[in-house]
């Protein structure tokens, strides 16, 4: 199709148009066809293959995860730097291994399970605040909601005292908005402030937690704390990773819940299954991340010359891995663009692959779980009162506003919301 190869031939991540921020499928279709090693015009790629995708992250020695080139110019000296290219994230081995062992230990499925009670209790108060409203009043599902329950459960695994846990959100969505492909000089001040902020309140926290250390095999911070066989963390790499941790289970599992309760209105016999037949939510909350990834974009640099799919790469490029375009590979995914609550195999990439695989997916999994089918059960007929607002950003796709209407279940139905499936 001429329009295809026109988007293909037009894309630029530094250069996005209104209409990719609202549905970049179109352009991801265009990249897979025509471009799916597409060379921006700063010399970095565009990968939109889920075969490409995967081979770059299985292979992080030729494919690394250390951001000191591109964030260089990107932030200069600041505040941001520093937190960025220290994070686990953003580093190879060794100091990647060091720190995601001290995380990975405090989040396996034992401790993932031990969470879901007091998880199911406050998806449970948040749902009883918004049936406590006027029958008919808007709400909006992304504050009243969505938002509010990652904050929670991230805290909880630092520790966070609850009564300081307010200015955790907007940090989080200054810090990890600074990873946009494009800036304003607005934004970059707004992303270092809340850096500067966030590593003064932690200084104190862990001043506090050094003074009175929690319980190891639950709390994180105790576990960087201590550190691990006679290896400890620096002062500037322990707070930076905290920062790292409560903002990586914070937008995108808001996403997730935001991205999961817009899909279903726009799918309303999918919707019906899922309150048919709540045993299908593990299945329905991976189609979920497939179909609307709440991280969309990942990055790489190649330490060799090296070739993806032909396209010869010279070493120190860089590689933007295109998670979202790869969940709708037709060659990996049966008509990719419906949303199909059962799908199986769903073998999707929304949580990365390789040695960076999200530490925290079992708890995004369980969050997002646990808050869309109460949110159902509770609330089977709720609808959108006003179009769903977008948030503009190209890195983490979910949105700035969901306003919708709920009308609780009449009272006889509602006193036991349906179990969590399992
Ligand atoms: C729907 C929710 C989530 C999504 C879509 C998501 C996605 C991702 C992706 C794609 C990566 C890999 C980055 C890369 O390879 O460059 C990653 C890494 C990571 N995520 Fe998540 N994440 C989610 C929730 C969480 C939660 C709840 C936590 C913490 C409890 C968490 C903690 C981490 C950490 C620590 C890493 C770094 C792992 C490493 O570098 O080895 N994430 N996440």
């Amino acid at each position: 199709m001429p329009e295809d190869r026109d988007l293909a031939e037009d894309f630029d991540l530094k250069r996005l148009p209104d209409s990719f921020y609202v549905d970049p499928y179109p352009t991801y279709r265009a990249l897979r066809r025509h471009a799916p090693v597409k060379r921006m015009a700063d010399g970095s790629v565009f990968l939109s293959r889920y075969a490409d995708v995967v081979a770059v992250y299985k292979d992080s020695a030729t494919f690394s995860s250390d951001k000191r080139e591109e964030f260089g110019p990107k932030y200069g000296a600041s505040p941001l730097l520093e937190h960025h290219t220290t994070s686990l994230v953003f580093n190879d081995p060794p100091l990647h291994t060091r720190v995601r062992r001290l995380i990975a230990g405090a989040l396996t499925p034992r401790h993932i399970a031990a969470m879901e009670r007091r998880l199911v209790e406050r998806v449970d108060t948040l749902l009883d605040v918004i049936a406590a409203r006027a029958p008919g009043a808007e709400v909006d599902l992304i504050t009243s909601f969505a938002s509010a329950i990652p904050v929670e459960i991230i805290g909880n695994l630092l520790a966070v005292p609850d009564e300081e846990r307010a200015p955790l959100r907007d940090w989080s969505l200054a810090i990890l908005g600074a990873l946009e492909p494009t800036l304003t000089s607005e934004q970059l001040e707004h992303g270092n402030r809340a850096v500067r902020e966030f590593l003064l309140y932690l200084e104190g926290l862990v001043e506090r937690r050094r003074a009175e250390p929690g319980d190891p095999d639950v709390d994180v911070l105790t576990r960087l704390i201590a550190g691990e066989g006679g290896e400890m963390l620096s002062a500037p790499e322990l707070l930076h990773n905290c920062i790292f941790l409560l903002n990586a289970g914070h937008e995108t599992t808001t996403n997730l819940i935001g991205n999961g309760l817009a899909c279903l209105l726009d799918w309303p016999d999918e919707k019906a299954r899922l309150r048919d037949d709540p045993g299908l939510a593990r299945t329905a909350v991976e189609e979920v991340l497939r179909f609307e990834s709440s991280n969309q974009l990942g990055n790489r640099i190649t330490t060799r010359a090296c070739e993806i799919a032909g396209v010869a790469l010279a070493p120190r490029t860089q590689v933007t891995i295109g998670i979202g375009a790869a969940n709708r590979d037709p060659e990996s995914f049966a008509d990719p663009d419906r949303l199909d609550i059962s799908r199986s195999p769903n073998r999707h990439v929304a949580f990365g692959s390789g040695i960076h695989q999200c530490v925290g997916m079992g708890l995004a999994r369980l969050e997002g779980r646990v808050a869309i089918t109460r949110f159902l059960a509770r609330f089977p007929d709720y609808r959108l009162a006003a179009p769903a607002v977008r948030a503009r950003r190209a890195r983490f796709r979910g949105h700035a506003r969901l306003l919708a209407v709920v009308d609780p279940l009449p009272s006889t139905t509602t006193t036991t919301p349906q179990e969590t499936p399992k």
